[in-house]
């Protein structure tokens, strides 16, 4: 099929990069110029593992080209739009003016019969709305809200091979319209579809809060452990072995919960704000009231972190050593944005620490923000010399460190596990003082 994907970001460009593997012809728009040199030129903008060969490939093949010109997107039959939602200045609602843009943008170019599909995550209620400009300004064209659930780090494997599709149609799955884009995109996603994946027909409000009551869902289970971290710790319970035990019940699962130093990154904490807002738009703000809470532990989850560390340190950071772990928002990415790692190195510079932190790809993206920090490529250079060892993001290569050989090379063997990631028998061994989040 001929799609167009508006907006090259993380989302768009891996799906772009993802359709034209799967045999399509596909053209990525975005307004930004070097970012189309550069996926043009075959090169992710980012650090995604998997995505420069399949980039590669796709340009190679000739099936995948990016523009700036919205035009470009007009032989398309089918347009996903990939644009950001990010959290609006000022407030915690989401940011649509990318979204309005884009589609703005497209609809000049939309030839009769296409199909408009929205990926974005977007406040409950604007797929109705866009399609009512859309009946109003192209009405041979249609709309569609298709969420996407891709995870940084496994953002390939994610959308060539997703847990499930929900595709938000007009007028419902009962709808003869509806019908007729469903179809449409089982002609999409046809490799996925005949994979199994298991398929969600909807209307564009449910389409809309699938997507967003999914991220609520993950972040109030992050949170749940983490507040039962800090209950584990006024007890000297350990949390890990509580997570292990009741992660057995199948109806709770493992996964996700995992305490720390919190979430982060350009998803959960934007999505769970911008949804408790369109809750209060709707009247409904008490329903979601337990998000703000959500949220807050999870903020408290960097103060537990920085207040260990200053404790850490007999009652003050100031002019001590820290190394910092990590500072990516997840391992297995570059991306900073809202990283709790990133938050806790700020604070504690803040509080006049020495602070040099490693990351094996996060450093441009930390720089760039927070240019007043010190960095370091090298995890041995962070630790030479300091007096205390914050792990903020568990990367294979923090969480294989060997405690002897890093306590040659520390002042003081004293290190935050701010993961969870390490095993404290071992670093108490070789002579650490292991302090982890709501472990004993
Ligand atoms: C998330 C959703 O998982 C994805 O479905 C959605 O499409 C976008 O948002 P992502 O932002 O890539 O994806 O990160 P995710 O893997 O969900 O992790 C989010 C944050 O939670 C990270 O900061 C991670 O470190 C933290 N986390 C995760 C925990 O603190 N504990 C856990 O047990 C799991």
């Amino acid at each position: 099929m001929q799609l167009s994907i508006i907006g090259c970001g993380y989302l768009g460009a891996v799906h772009a990069a993802a359709m034209a593997e799967l045999g399509h012809t596909v053209v990525g728009v975005d307004v930004d110029a070097h970012k189309v040199a550069e996926l043009a030129a075959g090169r992710a903008p980012f650090f995604e593992p998997g995505l420069p060969e399949i980039l590669r490939s796709a340009v190679a093949s000739g099936r995948l080209r990016f523009s700036t010109a919205m035009a470009d997107a007009s032989a398309a039959e089918v347009h996903f739009l990939a644009v950001g939602t990010p959290q609006q200045a000022g407030t915690d609602a989401a940011d649509l003016s990318y979204v309005d843009a884009a589609f703005d943008g497209l609809i000049p170019h939309l030839a009769p019969g296409s199909l408009v599909v929205g990926k974005s995550t977007v406040p409950v209620g604007t797929a109705a709305r866009l399609a009512g400009l859309l009946a109003e300004r192209a009405p041979e064209a249609s709309l569609a809200w298709n969420p996407e659930f891709l995870r940084e780090g496994f953002a390939v494997k994610d959308t060539l091979q997703p847990d499930r599709l929900v595709y938000g149609v007009a007028g419902g799955a009962g709808d003869a319209v509806g019908r007729a884009q469903a179809a449409t995109l089982d002609q999409v996603y046809r490799a996925a579809i005949e994979a199994g994946t298991p398929r969600i027909v909807t209307d564009y409000a449910t389409a809309e809060l699938v997507k967003v009551s999914a991220n609520a869902f993950l972040a109030t289970k992050i949170s749940f452990i983490n507040a039962m971290s800090d209950i584990a710790e006024a007890t000297g319970a350990d949390v890990t072995a509580l997570a292990d035990a009741i992660g057995h019940d199948a109806r709770i699962g493992r996964r996700f919960l995992n305490a720390g130093i919190g979430f982060g990154g350009g998803c959960l904490p934007k999505d769970i704000r911008a949804f408790a807002a369109r809750a209060e738009e709707l009247g409904r703000g008490e329903a979601l009231a337990f998000l703000r809470e959500m949220d807050a532990i999870n903020l408290r989850q960097r103060q537990r972190v920085v207040d260990a560390a200053v404790g850490a340190l007999g009652g003050s950071a100031f002019n001590r050593r820290i190394a910092i772990l990590g500072v990516t928002f997840k391992p297995d990415s570059d991306d900073v944005r809202d990283s709790p790692a990133l938050d806790v190195a700020v604070q504690l510079k803040g509080l006049g620490a020495d602070v040099i932190v490693t990351d094996p790809e996060g450093i441009e993206n930390a720089r760039r923000r927070h240019p007043q920090l010190a960095y370091t490529s090298s995890t041995a250079e962070a630790l030479r010399g300091a007096e205390l060892v914050v792990l903020a993001t568990e990367w294979s290569e923090f969480r294989a460190l060997d405690p002897a050989e890093a306590s040659a090379l520390v002042a003081r063997p004293s290190i935050i596990d701010g993961r969870n990631v390490l095993d404290p028998a071992r670093w108490r061994a070789a002579g650490w003082t292991y302090r982890g989040i709501g472990r004993p």
